[in-house]
């Protein structure tokens, strides 16, 4: 088990460049599965969760070439419509091979994701979408079995607003017969960058961005090159990390308009902002203003930075509320910063955060991706040493995330436990 070592207290300063989106590049790379040609993709970030997805894709016969953030995917040879379990286990996102596998080949067998730290996260929209567009699904044995002849387009509107769920509709729905309307899609940058990409393929989507898109379905998607947006949570998270040291960092190659609501919050908490076309400056000088926050789907605050922002409040001048509205079990990064000497109190979907002058490393442990991120930031601004445990959560969706905080001025190494 690999841990992270961490002598907090350093201001980090300096520069640091953005990833590619994971919840970008996870639907894209599954979207390779639409085509016979080559889908050239940039960008594409070096993460647990990529490789993943990459190995269930060459499970399937895709061919996969990788130098460095360039992926090369041609799906001209599939062997296996299958998503075992032992790889869709490892990672939830795996479930959007489904419906690439249903409408390209009208059969998939994909692996329940089963559950996940921070909730049950059902997939049952996914599910419901698919049938309405005409394919027979059962689940079998803890598998989701689809089959179908052409997809029939039609409309579809989902019970709430779903990530993943959309992405799947959006990518049944491009080789379907006629029109699919999809109402309540998400919003999020992620889903709109793979819809530019099957629209670069040959897909016909119209309302991309909007919460209603209209796709006419098309009998063959050609390949494309693409370049994957950048992470606008990898970027949030430096972004704290520099609030919390009281530090000054520049991050380049990142989407400052994918994250006006974080930018708000961080100018509310007192940091000073720089921006420009494809970076942000974050200069903090202080403790934060203390600053409250309620996840709710794009263009609002992302789910996946309100445990940075609770490590955030645990510095405050003041008490701020965290209120998360996304997922049923999202604040298992509480108890791990009150080992730190946090004060929080927990009541339903809200967190009250009694910000405090320092906390006091300790060992603490990660619970999921996110949390993780706000653990490692903690510690960075905590007094003394901590030691992170189970961090293959944090690898899952940070890049190098110990060497980038190393370059800013981090005392944080990796060993092995
Ligand atoms: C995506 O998950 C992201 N993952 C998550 O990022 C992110 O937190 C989430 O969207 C919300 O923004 C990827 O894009 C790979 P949802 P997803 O479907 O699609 C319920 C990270 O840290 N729901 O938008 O799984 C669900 O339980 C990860 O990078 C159903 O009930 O999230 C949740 O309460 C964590 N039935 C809510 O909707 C369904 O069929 C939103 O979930 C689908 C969802």
């Amino acid at each position: 088990m690999q841990q992270l070592k961490i002598n907090g207290g350093h201001r980090l300063v300096g520069e640091v460049r953005a990833s590619g989106a994971k919840n970008a590049a996870l639907p894209i790379l599954a979207a390779g599965l639409l085509t016979a040609e080559d889908l050239v993709l940039h960008n594409v970030p070096d993460l647990a969760d990529v490789r993943t997805m990459l190995q269930l894709l060459e499970g399937m016969g895709v061919r996969v070439d990788r130098k460095g953030t360039d992926v090369t995917l041609n799906a001209g040879a599939i062997v296996s419509t299958k998503a075992p379990y032992e790889l869709v286990k490892t990672m939830r996102a795996s479930v959007l091979t489904l419906c690439p596998l249903v409408t390209r080949f009208g059969h998939a067998e994909v692996s329940l994701p089963g559950g996940c730290a921070i909730g049950a996260r059902p997939v049952d929209q996914h599910i419901k979408g698919l049938k309405q567009l005409g394919a027979d699904v059962e689940i079998k044995e803890g598998y989701v079995v689809a089959r179908a002849g052409r997809l029939q387009g039609t409309r579809i509107v989902t019970d709430m607003v779903t990530v993943t769920g959309t992405e799947n509709l959006v990518m049944a729905a491009v080789l379907a017969e006629g029109r699919t309307v999809i109402e309540n899609a998400a919003l999020e940058p992620e889903v709109v960058d793979l819809c530019n990409c099957l629209n670069a393929m040959g897909a016909k989507i119209e309302g991309i961005g909007t919460s209603r898109l209209t796709v006419e379905g098309v009998d063959v998607l050609h390949g494309a090159e693409h370049t994957v947006i950048a992470d606008r949570i990898e970027a949030g998270s430096f972004f704290v990390a520099a609030v919390v040291t009281q530090g000054d960092i520049l991050v380049t190659h990142c989407e400052p308009h994918h994250m006006e609501a974080v930018l708000d919050k961080l100018r509310e908490a007192g940091a000073q902002l720089d921006i420009g076309r494809d970076w942000v400056r974050v200069r903090m000088t202080g403790r934060p203003k203390p600053v409250s926050v309620r996840t709710v789907p794009h263009p609002g605050f992302p789910t996946d930075m309100q445990a940075q922002f609770m490590t955030m409040n645990c510095f405050a001048e003041g008490t701020a509320s965290v209120t998360e509205t996304i997922f049923e079990n999202r604040f298992m990064h509480v108890p791990e910063l009150m080992r730190l000497g946090a004060r929080i109190s927990i009541d339903g979907h809200t967190a009250m955060v009694e910000g405090v002058p320092s906390l006091t490393g300790a060992t603490i442990m990660a619970t999921d991706l996110r949390a993780s991120a706000s653990l490692v930031i903690a510690a960075l601004a905590a007094k003394g040493s901590s030691t992170v445990d189970r961090i293959y959560h944090l690898d899952r969706g940070y890049e190098r995330m110990e060497e980038k905080l190393r370059s800013l001025g981090a005392d944080i190494v990796r060993v092995r436990a």
